[in-house]
């Protein structure tokens, strides 16, 4: 498996991606949680992809802005690409990233994996908070994932 590793990527495109995740977030529609998620993915041909939360009435149908940007990833025509990097960040409606560190839930990453394995890439993972962005790779988020190539 191809190792993305964070040194592969600069500190600027780090907080590019940031920026496009905090974007992201001011369009969550989080009204019983009120709290705002923004995801933001690196693909492997320069293109991002983005999502926000999405909450419903019926509140554990609610769908994280992480799952929102993988779904928008898988469900166009072609291959998936390579995931590079991804960035997240969360907190009070118009104030993403500042409150404790944002990382992706255990089913996000699930999620994250699918498209990684697709890819073959072992994508940087940048949670985003007020005291700093936490840098790991989505491997030691979710280690030993269960994905596509178990299937194969
Ligand atoms: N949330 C995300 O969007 N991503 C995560 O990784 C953690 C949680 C959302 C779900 C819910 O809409 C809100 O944050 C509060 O849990």
């Amino acid at each position: 498996m191809t190792r993305t590793t964070p040194d592969s990527l600069s500190e600027a495109q780090r907080d590019a991606l940031l920026a496009q995740a905090r974007e992201a977030a001011h369009s969550a529609y989080a009204p019983y949680s009120k709290f705002h998620v923004g995801a933001a993915l690196l693909m492997g041909d320069g293109s991002v992809v983005t999502g926000a939360n999405v909450e419903n009435a019926s509140y554990g149908l609610s769908l994280c802005a992480e799952t929102v940007a993988v779904a928008k990833i898988l469900s166009q025509p072609g291959e998936a690409g390579r995931l590079v990097a991804v960035a997240v960040t969360g907190g009070a409606p118009g104030h993403p990233g500042e409150g404790m560190v944002v990382t992706p839930c255990g089913r996000c990453r699930q999620m994250l994996n699918e498209v990684a394995q697709l890819g073959g890439t072992d994508p940087v993972v940048w949670s985003d908070g007020a005291d700093g962005v936490l840098e790991e790779p989505l491997s030691v988020l979710i280690p030993h994932a269960f994905g596509p190539a178990n299937l194969a």
